[in-house]
């Protein structure tokens, strides 16, 4: 569609700017609580938080605070909170046993959820990073992470919070194949409601870098992810991904990271019609927190201007660590 546009003084778009009343009328795209997925980091232990330095605000929490946490954002309309389990040298083996346990973190803190606020949706995070002695999302054989043998325990890791209740699983491991293997096992057990939304643009990005303190990856990871996840000077092979994915059965897709990634958001959106989320990741949050502490940009204005960019790039919604902060904000 062509838009018309009649020469000066017909068109004076300003006059469509003069008030509030006008502005909000021509609004073209709005936020809600209901974008917003809420990530938490969970800690073993009972009754205790412990901050993240390098993002601001952000506390890893035991599983009873998770549980709070979660009724906090079903109390502020938040749909879902997704669940990162922080883990030391202790829990790491080269097995990676440890992710398919029925009683790891993430799966203590499904059940937990799932018992008390059965409305809110749980997503979880399917990857072996927080498991494996060298940090990777895949198992480490010489100097490669191995495809095959890793998307055999990544449907274990499923399989396992399915059984806990989980809704949504979010596979962020990029192995090739895990998609199909992943959905081919749901249906085999019993678990064909069980949703993926497949982090299926995810690039290999230094955005990530407080993520990794605050699951305890920093000091474990050995090298880095590029053999896996996505150069960030590529559009096309973004959008191959994806394609991928969606063939595989994912019902929901991710690009990763969030706004220097907008391009990618709106041409996915536009070239697959399916529902589309974008993450914010911990390196996009620190970002604004360091600089509204420093009095440089005002925090809210900025926290909620990027949040509402995401929707006018076509986003359905937004991975958040300013969840609860936006929607309190939202609900005044
Ligand atoms: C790991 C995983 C990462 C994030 C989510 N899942 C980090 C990585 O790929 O190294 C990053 C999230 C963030 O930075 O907020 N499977």
């Amino acid at each position: 569609m062509t838009p018309i546009v009649p020469p000066f003084p017909a068109n004076r778009p300003r006059r469509l700017r003069r008030t509030q009343a006008l502005r909000s009328m021509v609004r073209e795209n709005t936020l809600t609580p209901e974008d917003f997925i809420w990530p938490v980091f969970i800690q073993a232990g009972k009754d205790a938080e412990t901050p993240v330095p390098s993002m601001p605000g952000v506390t890893r929490k035991t599983v009873d605070r998770i549980v709070l946490a979660a009724k906090e954002a079903h109390n502020l309309g938040i749909p879902a909170i997704c669940l990162f389990p922080y883990t030391g040298m202790e829990d790491r083996t080269e097995d990676c046993a440890m992710a398919w346990d029925p009683n790891n973190l993430t799966n203590q803190a499904i059940r937990a959820i799932k018992d008390a606020v059965p409305e809110i949706a749980v997503m979880t995070d399917i990857a072996l990073d927080p498991y494996n002695i060298n940090g990777h999302d895949g198992f480490v054989e010489g100097d490669t992470i191995v495809n095959d043998r890793t998307v055999e325990a990544l449907v274990k890791m499923a399989l396992a919070q399915a059984e806990a209740g989980a809704d949504i699983l979010g596979p962020s491991d990029m192995m090739d194949g895990r998609i199909g293997a992943l959905r081919t096992a749901l249906e085999a057990e019993g678990h064909q409601d069980v949703t993926i939304l497949s982090y299926a643009a995810k690039f290999a990005s230094a955005f990530y870098g407080p993520f990794r303190d605050a699951v305890g990856a920093s000091g474990a990871l050995k090298g880095d992810k590029n053999t896996y996840q996505i150069d960030p000077a590529n559009r096309e092979t973004a959008l191959r991904a994806v394609a991928r994915d969606i063939g595989e059965g994912a019902d929901m897709v991710m690009v990763k990271p969030g706004l220097p990634y907008l391009d990618i958001c709106r041409e996915v959106r536009d070239t697959f019609a399916v529902p589309t989320f974008a993450y914010q990741v911990s390196g996009e949050y620190a970002m604004v927190q360091a600089a509204a502490q420093n009095g440089w940009v005002d925090h809210d204005r900025v926290m909620m201007e990027s949040l509402l960019c995401f929707k006018r790039a076509g986003c359905d919604g937004i991975l958040t660590y300013f969840a609860p902060a936006a929607a309190r904000l939202l609900n005044g």
